[in-house]
């Protein structure tokens, strides 16, 4: 936790870089947004509004359309919450970063944010570097570390000492160590190879065990930030008599290579110590060294007696690439001094992770595997977001994205190991309602590993087509002297537009007939297209009659005609 007295220093610093990416199609623009902020600030605070930072992107649409910003659903951005009227971006719950990137000196926040409605669609990848405050101190395992030296050991012998820990990153990080001033020890900063600090403490002058016989000394270890914070343990050295030959190592450091994949029971090495005393004076017994990380314990065994390092616990390259693990061999003599030997693990990747594929689809309808577009839907119109990551390194990290979409559908990268499905083709739901997408991740490694997802795309109706008639024109032959209300003929158009889109109804379009409104002699059903004589016919008076209908609704504007000629004989 960060102390209360600072947090109105970092609350005024959020930064905003905003760089544009260009995209090649006409009717969705991509743009990528950075902003940082620091951990632990509280719930609300914004962070930015991106109606003020896109504006530019904005100016292009139409004054009158009211947006509404979405952010898409991603497991991190679950920390920060985006306001559908101005997308504004604030802190829904606290951010740690310690807990959302451990170590890692890059720390972000991504996701992508739409504008709708979906004609005026704009996409916007957010990032939001998450920046370290100095909340953590370094911390020593034990409050009291013992330590036995022998009175004969030389000036200048070393003994690694116990490391801190600190999970801020940077100048927040564990920076150095200080042991209390005096005229027998020093420490001496080394630094292992993932650059973790550690000391040793070092032997100035001859320690004679009749002259003093123990020391306690203050051990600290601290980081740079500002103010620093620091953390104690306290040494005690206890000079212990001696008149035996420690054991050696051949060689004071060793360098192993461990795959990943690496079975557990793997031995890495198997370590000779040599003592030059005899009986149990040079019976050696190996262990790790006092001060080693639990991580180490839970991965790695060393057998006391033969000193053969294996592995227990399967390596991950992923999560830890490299141990540094310090043993040391130790006689059974009295007042033995231990010897000191370290060992480097460095792992190395293996492919063993798939890429994964997350597909934000643009308009799913509750369901997640299915997109509905409409068929009025112009050409590079957004269907998807595709995402792909694989948790390798190097080559069997690179993902290659591949779109099987028959010609229809095209992928294009919006940025790094993030593409769009656009339409190719302008859709037509009366050819072809449905489409069945695969996505193909495939990465680099040797041998390469994929997966695959597949969606639908259903293309939803639009009233595209006029309904159309059997014939233009209908003849009826009639005998005259009807019943009133008889049956003359039926006519029928037919629409292949879905559900009301494609559902006809008749009528006739006035006219007259001898002076007389044509609905005096005649009706339609509407809902049939059956027509019905209105009264009797006498072909003296009247032998033929013709009039015209339409059907509707007849989207599309050009709504055909129908004339029917009745004659009577
Ligand atoms: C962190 O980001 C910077 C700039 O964005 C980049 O240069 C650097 O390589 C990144 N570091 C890591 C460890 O990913
Ligand atoms: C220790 O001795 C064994 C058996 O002689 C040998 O196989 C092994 O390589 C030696 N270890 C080292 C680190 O030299
Ligand atoms: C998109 O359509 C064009 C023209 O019809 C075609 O040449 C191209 O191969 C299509 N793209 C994809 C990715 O299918």
């Amino acid at each position: 936790m960060q102390p209360g007295k600072m947090k109105g220093l970092f609350l005024t610093r959020l930064w905003k870089v905003v760089a544009v990416l260009a995209l090649a199609t006409q009717h969705v623009a991509g743009k990528t947004v950075k902003y940082q902020v620091h951990e632990e600030q509280k719930v609300g605070t914004v962070i930015a509004r991106l109606k003020d930072d896109v504006a530019d992107v904005l100016a292009k649409l139409p004054s009158s359309v009211s947006l509404r910003f979405r952010a898409m659903q991603r497991a991190s951005s679950s920390f920060l919450t985006v306001r559908e009227q101005d997308g504004e971006i604030s802190i829904r719950t606290k951010i740690d970063r310690e807990k959302l990137c451990e170590k890692n000196l890059n720390c972000s926040i991504q996701f992508d944010v739409l504008t709708l409605p979906t004609e005026h669609l704009q996409l916007f990848h957010v990032e939001v570097e998450v920046l370290d405050i100095n909340d953590n101190a370094p911390q020593f395992a034990r409050t009291v570390i013992p330590i036995e030296i022998s009175e004969s050991a030389a000036v200048g012998a070393r003994i690694p000492l116990d490391s801190a820990t600190d999970p801020d990153v940077g100048e927040n990080s564990l920076y150095t160590y200080a042991l209390e001033p005096n005229n027998f020890f020093k420490i001496d900063i080394q630094s292992r190879t993932d650059g973790a600090k550690y000391a040793e403490l070092v032997v100035l002058r001859e320690l004679d065990r009749e002259v003093r016989s123990g020391y306690e000394l203050q051990y600290t270890a601290s980081d740079r930030g500002v103010p620093p914070r620091t953390g104690s343990t306290l040494l005690k050295i206890s000079v212990a008599d001696s008149n035996d030959n420690s054991p050696v190592f051949d060689k004071s450091s060793y360098v192993i290579n461990l795959p990943e994949n690496a079975p557990v029971g793997t031995l890495l090495m198997d370590l000779n110590a040599t003592d030059a005393d005899d009986g149990t004076n040079a019976k050696i017994v190996y262990s790790f060294s006092s001060h080693v990380s639990p991580k180490i314990m839970e991965t790695f065994k060393i057998n006391p007696d033969s000193g053969r390092l294996t592995l227990i616990r399967r390596v991950d390259y992923e999560a830890v690439n490299s141990y540094d693990i310090d043993v040391q061999a130790q006689d059974m003599g009295p007042n033995s001094m231990p010897a000191h030997c370290k060992i480097l693990v460095k792992v190395g990747d293996v492919n063993d992770n798939k890429p994964d594929i997350s597909i934000n689809l643009m308009s799913s309808q509750g369901n997640g595997d299915a997109a509905y577009i409409s068929e009025a839907s112009p050409l590079d119109t957004f269907v998807a977001l595709v995402r792909v990551e694989d948790l390798d390194s190097g080559l069997n990290g690179e993902v290659q994205c591949k779109l099987h979409g028959q010609g229809y559908f095209k992928l294009q990268k919006s940025y790094e190991n993030n593409y769009m499905i656009l339409t190719n083709i302008s859709l037509d739901r009366e050819k072809r309602s449905e489409f069945s997408l695969t996505v193909v991740a495939e990465d680099r490694g040797t041998p390469s590993l994929s997966t695959v997802k597949h969606f639908t795309v259903h293309v939803t109706d639009e009233n595209d087509n006029p309904p159309r008639f059997e014939k233009g024109q209908y003849e009826i032959f009639k005998s005259e002297n009807n019943a009133p209300g008889a049956y003359l003929t039926s006519i029928l158009a037919t629409d292949p537009d879905l559900d009301a889109n494609g559902q006809v109804s008749y009528s006739i379009l006035e006219n007259s007939v001898h002076g007389s409104s044509i609905s005096t002699y005649v009706t339609i059903d509407p809902s049939n297209g059956a027509i019905y004589a209105l009264r009797t016919f006498d072909r003296e008076d009247v032998s033929r009659i013709s009039f015209g209908g339409k059907p509707s609704p007849g989207g599309g504007g050009k709504t055909p005609r129908w004339s029917p000629n009745v004659m009577f004989s």
